[in-house]
């Protein structure tokens, strides 16, 4: 049986260099190998979790399918869909709900985050403001995970807590019910990051991030905004402690990299140095904006896409769901004709 790769993308807006570095990009590399079977979804009950606004949640969700779908997913190679076309998961979250130790949710990082935060500005109640989504985060995308059997699931350094859950409630599932048909999955962490504006991880909630897709405009603009220092054109700078080279060295071939670095060791004007990144960036982006912008125009031709992935990934799950049916001793047991 092929491996099972398995990831899903809480939908925050239009995806950053950031996000194309660190996710998209090496999502899409692991998914060309013709052995695997992959899956990649868009996690909108998650965003449920903190966006409750119906038109923002839908034009997010339609931001980064475009993406995606831009930058090279072939939804003929991998099975795309959206997670709220998935009923079975809805299922199973409650399923893991009645399995998973309430103390276990206890621990979740950013439950506790909000606490915290509650704690640190005087707050009496210490659980304003936190939904119960939130505290249920880990079990739903536990859900999502074991589902599908995944076997490698790609995610950043922030989600690992959630995949430890996620094979602890796996096991919990499996002990309670004598049975192994729940598989624990392993974490593969990304770990391609970008430097932001500042120097400091690219993040959008930090609003140091250059969008993926805007007009050439926009990105020249973003990119003229990266910090440097003060030193004049001629001196030698050493490019390692450049953020637009970081960035540059993110997208550039090696022979680009030689060639930049050996300006970079001449002296080289920051003013130089932004106009190269932003040509380098314009080089790699602009056909696939082209495809962005036409797909984003279309959201009816996104959801065909994404209503046809859903269709398969429920054709595959559907007798491990009858299964899982089964072990817990719900349901209608007659054999399917
Ligand atoms: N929580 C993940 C994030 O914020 C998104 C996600 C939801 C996910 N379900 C998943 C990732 C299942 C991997 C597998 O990035």
């Amino acid at each position: 049986m092929s491996k099972i790769i398995l990831t899903g993308i809480k939908p925050t807006g239009m995806p950053h260099l950031g996000n194309y570095i660190g996710a998209i990009q090496p999502a899409l590399e692991l998914m060309k190998d013709s052995t695997i079977t992959s899956y990649l979804f868009v996690a909108d009950y998650h965003s449920l979790t903190t966006v409750h606004t119906a038109q923002t949640l839908n034009e997010m969700i339609h931001q980064v399918s475009a993406a995606w779908l831009a930058c090279g997913l072939d939804p003929k190679k991998t099975t795309i869909y959206r997670q709220s076309d998935i009923p079975e998961l809805f299922e199973l979250n409650w399923i893991l709900s009645c399995i998973t130790p309430k103390g276990l949710m206890n621990r979740g990082h950013s439950y506790k985050a909000l606490v915290q935060a509650n704690h640190l500005t005087g707050k009496k109640n210490l659980e304003r403001g936190i939904n119960m989504g939130i505290y249920n985060y880990p079990i739903l995308m536990s859900a999502d995970i074991l589902l599908f059997s995944a076997d490698e699931v790609p995610v950043g350094a922030d989600q690992e807590q959630h995949l430890e859950m996620t094979r602890d409630i796996a096991f919990k599932f499996n002990h309670t019910f004598k049975t192994d048909l729940l598989k624990p999955p392993k974490t593969l962490v990304k770990t391609k990051l970008l430097p932001g504006l500042d120097g400091e991880k690219m993040s959008k909630s930090k609003g140091n991030h250059i969008p993926l897709f805007c007009s050439s405009k926009d990105l020249r603009k973003a990119v003229m905004k990266i910090k440097t220092d003060s030193s004049d054109p001629d001196t030698p700078k050493n490019p390692e402690e450049s953020i637009i080279f970081s960035i540059y060295k993110a997208f550039a071939s090696k022979q680009q990299i030689e060639k930049l670095e050996d300006k970079y060791r001449k002296g080289i004007g920051w003013g130089e140095a932004k106009q190269l990144l932003y040509l380098l960036l314009e080089e790699h982006l602009s056909e696939k904006r082209k495809v962005y912008e036409s797909l984003i125009k279309e959201p009816k031709k996104i959801n065909t896409i994404l209503k046809e992935g859903a269709k398969k990934a429920r054709e595959k799950i559907a007798p491990f769901m009858r299964k899982i049916r089964e072990t817990i001793g719900i349901g209608d047991q007659t054999p399917l004709v």
